[in-house]
C-alpha cells in the first residue's frame, strides 16, 4: 500500500518535471557546423567529425583519444588509449577502417577532410589521458588533411578537463567537475582555429551571458534515450541575436562524470562557449549522455561500442540522434 503510493508520487512527479521543463528544440538560420569535446566527448568529437564531414567541417579534441581507438573493446578504451603504458593506439588499423567505411557508405567521404580543420588539445599534467595517446589524433587526421589545418596545443600544465579563463579548479587538478581555469579561453581559441573565415571577438573572462541556456527534449532523437545513455532532456545555449540572424552552430559534448544526471548545467554554463557564442553568433548544442549500471556507470559518449558495433558510424544510435539534432536546429 505505502509502496504502491510512493510510486504513484514518483511517477506523478518525474512526469510533472520532465513536462515542465524540456522544451522542444526549435529552428534557427544555421550556417557552419562544427563540434567539440573533452575525454569521452573528445572522442565522440572526433566520431562525429569523420562520420559526418558532408556535415560538420571541423573539430576540436580536448584530451580524448583518437577515432576508433578502442576497436570496441572496453578494455582497450581503459589500457592503450588512456595511458599508452605499454601499448599504442593503432591508428594504421583506425586509418583503415575509415577508409572501409567511407567505401562502404557508413561514413561521408573522406575527401572531405582536406580543407577542415581540427584543434587537439592535452594538458602536460594529465595522466588520466596521456598526451601521447592525444597526439595520435594528429597521426589519423594527417593522412586526410593538410598539417597546416591542424592546431595543437600540449603546452599548458593542465590537467584532465576542460580548459576556462575564468572558471573551476585549479589548472592541474584532474577531479571535480573537470573543468580547469589556466587563464586560458579554450572555447574561444578552439572555434577560431575551426573559423578561419572568420575574425571572432574574445570576450572579457566571466563575462556574463545574454543569451538563453535552454533545457530541451532529447527523447524525441532517439526512440528510448536511457537504452543508449541518452538522457531524457539536453541543453542549448541561443545567444539573443541568434532568434532572427544568421549563427553558426557548435556542438559542445561533456566527458565521462560531467552529464546532466551528475552536474546539472554546470558544463553547459561554464565552459566559456556561452560568452563566445554572444558575441559571435554561434548556438551552442550541448547533447547529454547518462549513466547506465551496467554498461556505462560514469554517463560516457559511446567510444567503445557498447551500444552496438556502429558507434563509431552514422548507423551509431548516438551519432544518429545528435545527427538529428542538427537537422532540427538547421529546420530540415
Ligand atoms: C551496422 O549497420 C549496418 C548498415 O546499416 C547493418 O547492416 C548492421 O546490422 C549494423 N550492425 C549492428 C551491430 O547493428
Amino acid at each position: 500500500m505505502f509502496f504502491k503510493h510512493f510510486l504513484s508520487i514518483f511517477y506523478f512527479v518525474a512526469f510533472f518535471a520532465d513536462w515542465s521543463n524540456a522544451a522542444r528544440l526549435g529552428s534557427y538560420r544555421v550556417r557552419r557546423v562544427t563540434v567539440s569535446g573533452i575525454s569521452a566527448g573528445g572522442a565522440m568529437a572526433n566520431q562525429l567529425h569523420v562520420a559526418l564531414s558532408g556535415t560538420i567541417s571541423g573539430s576540436g579534441i580536448i584530451a580524448g583519444p583518437p577515432y576508433y581507438c578502442a576497436g570496441g573493446s572496453l578494455i582497450g578504451a581503459t589500457t592503450y588509449c588512456m595511458t599508452n603504458m605499454f601499448l599504442s593506439p593503432n591508428v594504421a588499423t583506425a586509418i583503415s577502417k575509415a577508409n572501409s567505411y567511407a567505401s562502404s557508405g557508413l561514413i561521408d567521404s573522406l575527401s572531405n577532410l582536406r580543407d577542415q580543420r581540427v584543434y587537439i588539445f592535452s594538458g602536460s599534467s594529465d595522466y588520466v589521458v596521456r598526451s601521447n595517446v592525444v597526439k595520435k589524433n594528429e597521426d589519423f587526421f594527417k593522412n586526410y588533411m593538410n598539417s597546416n589545418n591542424i592546431k595543437s596545443n600540449y603546452g599548458l600544465a593542465a590537467g584532465h578537463a576542460m580548459i576556462t579563463d575564468f572558471f573551476g579548479n585549479s589548472c592541474s587538478a584532474s577531479s571535480g567537475n573537470y573543468i580547469n581555469n589556466c587563464n586560458y579561453n579554450q572555447a574561444y581559441d578552439l572555434l577560431q582555429h575551426l573559423h578561419p573565415e572568420r575574425t571572432l571577438q574574445k570576450p572579457q573572462p566571466g563575462a556574463s551571458t545574454t543569451g538563453t541556456l535552454v533545457e530541451f527534449d532529447q527523447s524525441e532523437f532517439a526512440s528510448s534515450p536511457s537504452t543508449v545513455s541518452l538522457d531524457s532532456a539536453g541543453y542549448v545555449y541561443i545567444p539573443r541575436q541568434c532568434e532572427t540572424e544568421e549563427c553558426d552552430l557548435h556542438i559542445s559534448l561533456h566527458g565521462c562524470l560531467q552529464g546532466k544526471y551528475k552536474l546539472g548545467n554546470v558544463y553547459a554554463a561554464n565552459t566559456g562557449y556561452n560568452q563566445v557564442a554572444d558575441l559571435n553568433n554561434f548556438i551552442i548544442l550541448y547533447p547529454q549522455a547518462v549513466n547506465n549500471f551496467f554498461s556505462n556507470p560514469n554517463g560516457c559518449f559511446d567510444w567503445w561500442g557498447y551500444t552496438d558495433a556502429n558507434y563509431s558510424n552514422k548507423e551509431g544510435k548516438q551519432i544518429k540522434a545528435i545527427k538529428a539534432m542538427i537537422d532540427r536546429l538547421k529546420g530540415f
